[in-house]
């Protein structure tokens, strides 16, 4: 099945636009096929100025003309948009997203807060789309009529959750280890003092290894039709922070169920593909983990030159231990 074209644009609001992931957002939404921007909300000190005023901007890509003149509101749930993206702060993030719901908006948040809801999808479309089901339970327990909440997982969770979805499929997972090196924007701007950061590597990021090590339970498990059920793995997380402006890298351990070859791993991660409805969507990937074969290949995605959704440097598969 093929998503099907919208007749008409639907409107987009984005909160917290003025923000690193809000001004991600109002980029990849300033030439969508599907969707306008007709609002951007932030804080106090940004509403009332054009959003080209208010902002900070940080992306290479100029301001989206679309953007630039949009006058930025403040965090009244009276927008004129049919969903909203949120990227705001998590000290406003919770209790904003819970009134834009009740005031009928569909939700779709960059934040933690209510990652863990036991009503709230955590979602990554490629790996977990059947959460979803559980829209129609949260609406009926907060009495949303037509808004609802969705929430995307922390950053480094979401690369590795990827890469784990095709391995719990084909052999089942026991165990991960996990380390990752972190890029600066994912603190935010202005994010980590430079004087902390340049030539430094910082061994802890508040709160993140806590979350890494709770999401990916929630997103590779069930929605029982009341309840998610954790996937139940062994999960440890270690979490740091390097002097790279962006792109996460991680070094992962997995404890498959059923012992497997490495040409084996390699298939089920070469061969992981999204559904035909999910890949029609205009910025889905049919394939969204690439394997790379060689040294080379391997330095061009660290650079950022290669740009899949999840790159898995071969050359770092170790052959599995037996047990
Ligand atoms: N899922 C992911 O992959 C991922 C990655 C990184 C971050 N995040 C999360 O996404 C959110 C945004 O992160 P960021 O790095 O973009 O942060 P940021 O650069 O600090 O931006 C925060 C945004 O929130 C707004 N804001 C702050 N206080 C506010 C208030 N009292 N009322 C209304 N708006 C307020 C800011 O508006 P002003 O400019 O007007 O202050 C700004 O637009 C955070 O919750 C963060 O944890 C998610």
């Amino acid at each position: 099945m093929q998503a099907k074209q919208p007749e008409k644009k639907w409107k987009a609001g984005v909160l917290g636009a003025t923000g690193v992931v809000g001004q991600r957002l109002v980029q990849m939404l300033g030439d969508h096929p599907w969707f306008d921007l007709t609002e951007v909300a932030a804080s106090e000190r940004s509403s009332g100025k054009t959003y080209a005023e208010a902002v900070s901007w940080h992306l290479d890509a100029p301001i989206p003309e679309s953007a630039r003149n949009l006058v930025v509101k403040g965090l009244d749930p009276s927008l004129d948009c049919d969903f909203v993206l949120s990227a705001l702060d998590s000290s406003v993030a919770g209790s904003a997203e819970e009134d834009f719901a009740r005031a009928g908006y569909p939700v779709v948040s960059n934040s933690r807060n209510h990652r863990m809801d036991p009503d709230v999808p955590l979602l990554i479309p490629e790996v977990n789309a059947a959460h979803l089901d559980a829209i129609p339970r949260q609406q009926k327990n907060r009495d949303y009529d037509t808004g609802f909440i969705i929430t995307n997982p922390n950053c480094s969770t979401a690369g590795l959750v990827l890469v784990l979805k095709p391995l719990a499929d084909a052999f089942g997972l026991e165990k991960i280890f996990v380390v990752t090196l972190q890029a600066i924007s994912g603190a935010g701007y202005p994010g980590v003092p430079s004087m902390d950061i340049q030539g430094n590597v910082v061994p802890f990021i508040s709160g993140e290894e806590e979350k890494m090590q709770l999401e990916p339970q929630k997103l590779l498990g069930k929605w029982d039709g009341s309840r998610f059920v954790d996937a139940g793995i062994g999960l440890s997380a270690h979490c740091n922070r390097v002097p790279v402006v962006d792109g996460h890298l991680e070094c992962v351990s997995v404890g498959l169920k059923k012992i497997a070859s490495l040409d084996e791993v390699r298939e089920a991660l070469r061969n992981f593909e999204v559904g035909a409805e999910l890949a029609s969507l205009p910025t889905a990937l049919k394939n969204p983990i690439v394997v790379l074969d060689d040294e080379n290949a391997e330095l061009l995605a660290a650079r950022g030159f290669l740009k899949p959704r999840a790159a898995v440097a071969e050359r770092k598969l170790a052959e599995p231990v037996s047990r």
